[in-house]
């Protein structure tokens, strides 16, 4: 064999052993907890073929703790760069059969070094978490390299869009890459993210819990938010990411690719105009209006089991990737309460962040009240989606159906808020608040002083308020909505409306960075 020959072979078997990570035995230990592998995991989201690998031949430098004795290649990160439906990506996977895919200063290098490329290039950055945190024998080096990550994070914010999904274990200060991105996937049963794992709760607290009621995919994506997605299993996480990526564009200098799409743009829904009960307490699914309105009725939707009061996702219009902010009368009459406001606030602003047009339901009754809410700075949450909305420049469709009342009514991306367009439809209520409360602060003395008559004056002075306000007809003389639409027309209205918003160009004051409510 030529010595040309034999270089070659030493490249072949050094890439061989590289890629099984830390061996078989642990590759079977990781299938067995219904796991897969770093290249396995890659090998789904990338196109096939498609996946570069950078920095396979990188190893640990640490010598404490025996450490020394054991130099895997690559050091328990795979990292790179490959394709998703044809478009570039940088991705790293954790490799959790080596040192349990903990962090160290090399592996954070790797990280770092395919991040600065994603936000270089303009592409995004996609991290697929499985770690037990930072490589506990590195000490401060492993903790620095977190840091590392995290700064990274931070400047690609609104620049390039980050997505961490979490396949295993992401516990203390390793959690806050994922809180830092702009989209966090989880798998049911084995992934978990907490910043203090069951046995430090218990000794500070007291509180038996255990990992998945913790920080479970489960109660992530219901209950704290932290998670945008909980999937099924490893195949449906990886699945999603490659759908969400569809509707956002590469960076922010970009827009999402138009998708050719088979529905006619003023294809009418004749059930729309009756979807809306006569009786105003009474719910019906917004689901069912977002459904009709977009192509296909296909919808991404974002943060499904949180926060059900409120409903964001993707979707398409004639082709044209929307971002769907929508009040859900179905679930707390669609009310606004602190969840709802930080979720609905954070999707604005990543849509406005990467140029993807706003299209807003609007049925709100307004603001949840009570001590809960007002403890849980309602007023600063709410602010978040009064801001974001506010200073969003993107396109803006509203359409509101029912009611919006008061202060939601404002949020609710109306026109006040730099809104470009503001439909209602015949059964808007647009007004400072519902027929009973107002009687009943308007004329609360009255009723009291005539018992008798409280009743009568009631019904008389609700039908006066409702005549005058429970209608879209005073906001539309005074040019607050644009249009009155019929609610079959819909699809079309918002359509031809987004295509007029195309070319929108609008600034905001030049500034630092602005001061959100935070
Ligand atoms: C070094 C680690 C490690 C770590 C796991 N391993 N975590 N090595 N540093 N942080 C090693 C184990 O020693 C073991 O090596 C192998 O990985 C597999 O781990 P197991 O414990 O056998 O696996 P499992 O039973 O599945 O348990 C997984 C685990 C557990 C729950 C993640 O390993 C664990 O609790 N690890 C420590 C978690 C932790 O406290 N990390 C620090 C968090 S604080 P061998 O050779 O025996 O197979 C943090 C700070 C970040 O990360 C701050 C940023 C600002």
């Amino acid at each position: 064999m030529s010595i040309q020959s034999e270089n070659i072979e030493k490249l072949v078997q050094r890439r061989e052993k590289a890629r099984l990570g830390g061996g078989e035995k642990r590759i079977e230990a990781q299938h067995a907890k219904g796991k897969k592998t770093a290249r396995e995991r890659l090998a789904l989201l990338l196109d096939p073929g498609s996946f570069e690998e950078f920095d396979m031949f990188v190893q640990h430098r640490c010598t404490n703790f025996g450490m020394d004795q054991s130099h895997p290649d690559g050091d328990g990160v795979v990292t790179g760069c490959g394709t998703i439906g044809g478009r570039p990506v940088y991705v790293f996977a954790q490799d959790f059969t080596v040192n349990g895919g903990s962090l160290s200063k090399t592996m954070s290098e790797k990280i770092v070094k395919v991040q600065e490329m994603a936000l270089r290039n303009g592409a995004p950055c996609i991290g697929l978490n499985d770690s037990g945190g930072a490589r506990i024998q590195e000490g401060i080096d492993a903790l620095a390299g977190y840091g590392e990550i995290f700064e990274r994070n931070i400047l690609s914010s609104g620049v390039v869009p980050q997505i961490s999904c979490i396949l295993g274990p992401c516990a203390g200060g390793a959690v806050y890459s994922p809180a830092l991105t702009d989209f966090t996937l989880m798998v049911k049963n084995t992934s978990y993210m907490f910043l203090t794992g069951p046995a430090v709760v218990k000794s500070v607290t007291g509180e038996e819990v255990n990992q998945e009621e913790l920080g479970g995919a489960a109660v992530h994506a219901s209950k704290s938010g932290v998670a945008h997605f909980a999937a099924d299993s490893e195949e449906q996480a990886i699945a999603t990411i490659r759908e969400l990526l569809e509707y956002l564009p590469q960076n922010n200098l970009e827009t999402a690719p138009l998708v050719e799409s088979a529905d006619p743009i003023n294809r009418v829904d004749d059930a729309l105009n009756s979807i809306v009960p006569d009786n105003p307490n009474k719910a019906y699914d917004m689901y069912a209006v977002i459904k009709s309105i977009v192509d296909e009725g296909k919808f991404l939707e974002v943060h499904k089991d949180f926060a059900k009061n409120i409903i964001v996702g993707f979707a398409r219009m004639n082709g044209r990737s929307v971002g769907v902010v929508a009040n859900q009368p179905a679930v707390l009459a669609g009310v606004l309460d602190i969840n709802a406001s930080r979720k609905a606030a954070r999707f604005v602003r990543f849509c406005d962040a990467f140029n993807i047009p706003l299209v807003t339901l609007v049925d709100v009754p307004g603001f949840l009240p009570g001590t809960q809410q007002e403890y849980g700075a309602i007023i600063t949450n709410g602010a978040k989606l009064l801001y974001a909305y506010g200073e969003a420049t993107v396109p803006k469709v509203t359409v509101t159906l029912r009611k919006g009342y008061g202060g939601a009514h404002i949020v609710m991306s109306c026109k006040q808020l730099r809104g470009d367009i503001n439909y209602a439809w015949p059964s808007a209520q647009i007004a400072v608040m519902g027929a009973d409360g107002a009687v009943n602060v308007l004329y609360a003395k009255e009723m009291k002083e005539d018992p008798e008559k409280a009743q009568a004056i009631f019904d008389e002075k609700k039908k006066e308020y409702e005549e005058l306000f429970s209608n879209p007809y005073q906001a539309a003389q005074k040019g607050y909505i644009d249009d009155v639409i019929e609610p079959r027309n819909t699809r079309f209205r918002v359509i031809r409306a987004l295509e007029q918003l195309a070319g929108k160009r609008q600034e905001i004051p030049a500034k630092k960075h602005d001061n959100l409510p935070l």
